[in-house]
C-alpha cells in the first residue's frame, strides 16, 4: 500500500516537472552558431553568448512549440554595447514563416538601449514597435516574456506587457496558429542598423561583447511530428486576456517608453494602415 502510493506519488512528480520546469541549456537547447563562443555554465542553468569581430553567437531550442507562455530571463551586454543586437524570438521555417521578435539594440555607456519587437504571419512582418525600457538591462536579468494563445500575442518585460497583438483573421490578417515554433536567441553585429540607424558603430577594442541567458520557463505545448502536447498547466495562459491593471500597465509603457510604432507610420503605408491597427492601435 505505502509502496505503491510513493510510486504513484513519484510519477505525478515527474510529470509535473517535465511539464513545468525550467530548461536545461545541457539538455534543451543545441549551439547552432559561433562554437566556443556560446558557453553553457552553471550545470545548464546559464547560458552566455559572446560576439568577437570574426562572429556573434546564438542557440535555438530542440523543442518545437505551438502556442505557449516562454519566459526568457536576460542580461544585456554590459558597458559600450552599440552595433550589438541581442535577440530572443520564436520562429518557424520558411518562405510563409510566422516570427514572434524580441531584439535588443546595444548603446554606448550610459545611453539607452532599444528593445525591436516584431511579428510575422505567413512570412508577412513589417510589423515593428520599439521601446526604451525604464531600468537599466544591462545591470541585471530581467524577464523577457512571449505570451502566444489563439487570442493573441503579448510581450511582456517581467509582468509589465509592452505589446499586444490581437488576433485579427476576421478582417483577413493572417495569425501565427498552424506551424510550430523554436525558440532562438542570438548575439550578432548589426551596426549598419542598429545604434541611431547605424551611425554609432561596434567599437571592437571593447570586444568580446556578453549577453546572459538564464534557464527559459517554456509552459508551452511542445510539437512532435505533426502532434501537439499540452501542458497540464495551459489552463492559466491558452484563454488569457489583459485584465484591468494589465491593461493600464500596457497603456503606461505605450504613452512613456514606445518610440516606434509602425500603426503610426501612414508615410510608410501609402495605401493606408494595415487592418489590424484598428485594434493594436
Ligand atoms: C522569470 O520568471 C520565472 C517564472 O517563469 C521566475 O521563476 C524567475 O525568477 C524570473 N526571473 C527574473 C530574473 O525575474
Ligand atoms: C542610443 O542613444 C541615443 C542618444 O540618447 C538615442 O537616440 C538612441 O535611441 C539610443 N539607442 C539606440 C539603439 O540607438
Ligand atoms: C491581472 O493579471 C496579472 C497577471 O496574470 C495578475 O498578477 C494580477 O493579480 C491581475 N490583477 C487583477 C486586478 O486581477
Amino acid at each position: 500500500m505505502t509502496v505503491s502510493y510513493l510510486a504513484q506519488v513519484c510519477v505525478l512528480g515527474a510529470t509535473l516537472v517535465a511539464v513545468a520546469a525550467s530548461a536545461n541549456f545541457v539538455t534543451d537547447v543545441d549551439i547552432t552558431w559561433g562554437d566556443s563562443r556560446a558557453k553553457i555554465l552553471d550545470n545548464g542553468q546559464l547560458l552566455e553568448l559572446t560576439m568577437d569581430e570574426a562572429s556573434g553567437s546564438g542557440f535555438q531550442s530542440k523543442n518545437e512549440y505551438l502556442f505557449g507562455r516562454l519566459d526568457m530571463p536576460i542580461k544585456l551586454v554590459p558597458g559600450n554595447s552599440a552595433g550589438t543586437v541581442t535577440t530572443f524570438y520564436l520562429s518557424s521555417q520558411g518562405p510563409t514563416h510566422d516570427e514572434i521578435d524580441f531584439e535588443f539594440l546595444g548603446n554606448i555607456s550610459g545611453e539607452p538601449y532599444v528593445l525591436h519587437t516584431n511579428v510575422y504571419a505567413e512570412g508577412k512582418g513589417d510589423r515593428e514597435q520599439q521601446f526604451y525600457l525604464w531600468f537599466d538591462p544591462r545591470v541585471s536579468f530581467h524577464n523577457y516574456s512571449i505570451l502566444w494563445n489563439p487570442h493573441q500575442i503579448v510581450f511582456y518585460v517581467d509582468a509589465t506587457p509592452i505589446r499586444a497583438f490581437r488576433n485579427s483573421e476576421k478582417m483577413g490578417v493572417a495569425y501565427p496558429k498552424n506551424q510550430p515554433m523554436r525558440l532562438y536567441s542570438s548575439l550578432w553585429d548589426g551596426d549598419d542598423w542598429a545604434t541611431r540607424g547605424g551611425l554609432v558603430k561596434t567599437d571592437w577594442s571593447q570586444a568580446p561583447f556578453v549577453a546572459s541567458y538564464k534557464s527559459f520557463s517554456a509552459d508551452a505545448c511542445v510539437s512532435t511530428g505533426g502532434t501537439s502536447l499540452c501542458p497540464a498547466s495551459k489552463g492559466t495562459w491558452w484563454d488569457q486576456e489583459l485584465n484591468a491593471s494589465e491593461e493600464q500597465r500596457l497603456e503606461w509603457v505605450r504613452s512613456n517608453y514606445m518610440i516606434y510604432n509602425y500603426c503610426e507610420d501612414a508615410k510608410r503605408f501609402p495605401q493606408g494602415l494595415p487592418p489590424e491597427c484598428t485594434l493594436e492601435q
